[in-house]
């Protein structure tokens, strides 16, 4: 017999970002293991870091263990924080060369003397598996275009929604942020899959109310649970793609991780949530791996 009876007394899903993420990540091996087979090569992804931001170094860290896990030769560019654009830029250039090199990511954010814009821009976009190039997120803004790669969290958003049999065309989402590297794209990307989209930033009022009305919700305004449950339409499925450290005492670190929703008070009433950690963090990973082999697949069935 079911313990509680009453609505109030129902629990949201639990969406396991990490371990779809590890089935995508099963699928990207043997994927590359049938292109070493067949090509005699495997994927390549550059990942370049300008700096020693913590969390920077932390992502890179993921980022080139989880292509050796699969199969995917990282190549590490590690920059120092003082590096000119110039010379960032030769290297950009540098790697673009690289037939074995399918893939280029530079994380981000990159320091202040150096136009972040003008780097990605130089990024050649069959190679853009980050898919910040001007075409590319032009593209994905456009009717009837596609771009060669879509962003790596918004992808791993879809990607969540999809994997875990919820649509999204005609429903109501409400975005909450408008960075380039995820608000803005997860956006369009749920424009495209046709939702009908709301994105609610720092300077919208009433963003309560909005956010009571979606069907889906996307929190991307790193702010640590700043979305309560009371804002949540009973049964919406809720991504929160926020990552916030807040001390904790109570741990070795001194600190945990938590997301932009009030998890505990989100889970009485969504009717399924990504929880912080192993929501959506595990599936940008695995996305950045699925756009490399996507980008290896293009190269290399190319008729020369
Ligand atoms: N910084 C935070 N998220 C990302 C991302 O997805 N890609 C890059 N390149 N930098 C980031």
């Amino acid at each position: 017999m079911a313990s509680h009876s009453s609505q109030e007394g129902k629990q949201a899903n639990i969406i396991d970002g990490k371990a779809i993420a590890q089935t995508i990540r099963s699928e990207i091996a043997a994927e590359v293991s049938q292109l070493s087979q067949k090509y005699g090569k495997v994927p390549g992804l550059a990942v370049v870091i300008v700096g020693s931001r913590k969390d920077s170094q932390s992502y890179v860290s993921m980022k080139r263990k989880a292509c050796n896990e699969v199969g995917i030769k990282s190549f590490d560019v590690d920059l120092p924080e003082q590096v000119s654009e110039a010379e960032l830029m030769s290297k950009i250039h540098e790697l673009n060369a690289i037939p074995d090199v399918h893939g280029i990511l530079v994380q981000l954010p990159l320091p202040k003397h150096i136009n972040e814009e003008r780097i990605l821009g130089e990024i050649s976009i069959e190679k853009d598996v980050d898919g910040f190039h001007p075409l590319n997120i032009g593209k994905l803004a456009m009717k009837g275009r596609e771009p060669l790669f879509l962003p790596c969290t918004p992808k791993g958003c879809l990607e969540l929604l999809s994997r875990s049999g919820i649509s999204v065309k005609g429903k109501r989402a409400v975005v909450v942020g408008r960075s380039n590297i995820v608000g803005l794209p997860v956006s369009l990307l749920l424009l495209k899959a046709d939702a009908t989209v709301t994105i609610v930033h720092s300077h919208t009022s009433n963003a309560e109310s909005i956010i009571r009305e979606a069907d889906i919700v996307i929190a991307a305004a790193g702010q640590a649970m700043m979305i309560k449950g009371g804002w949540i339409k009973p049964g919406a499925a809720v991504i929160d793609v926020g990552t916030n450290a807040v001390d904790d005492p109570s741990r070795k670190s001194g600190y945990r991780l938590v997301g932009d929703v009030n998890f505990d008070e989100a889970c009485k009433v969504a009717g399924c949530i990504t929880p912080v950690p192993g929501g959506v963090g595990p599936m940008t990973v695995a996305m950045l791996l699925k756009n490399t082999l996507e980008g290896a697949k293009r190269a290399m069935e190319q008729p020369q």
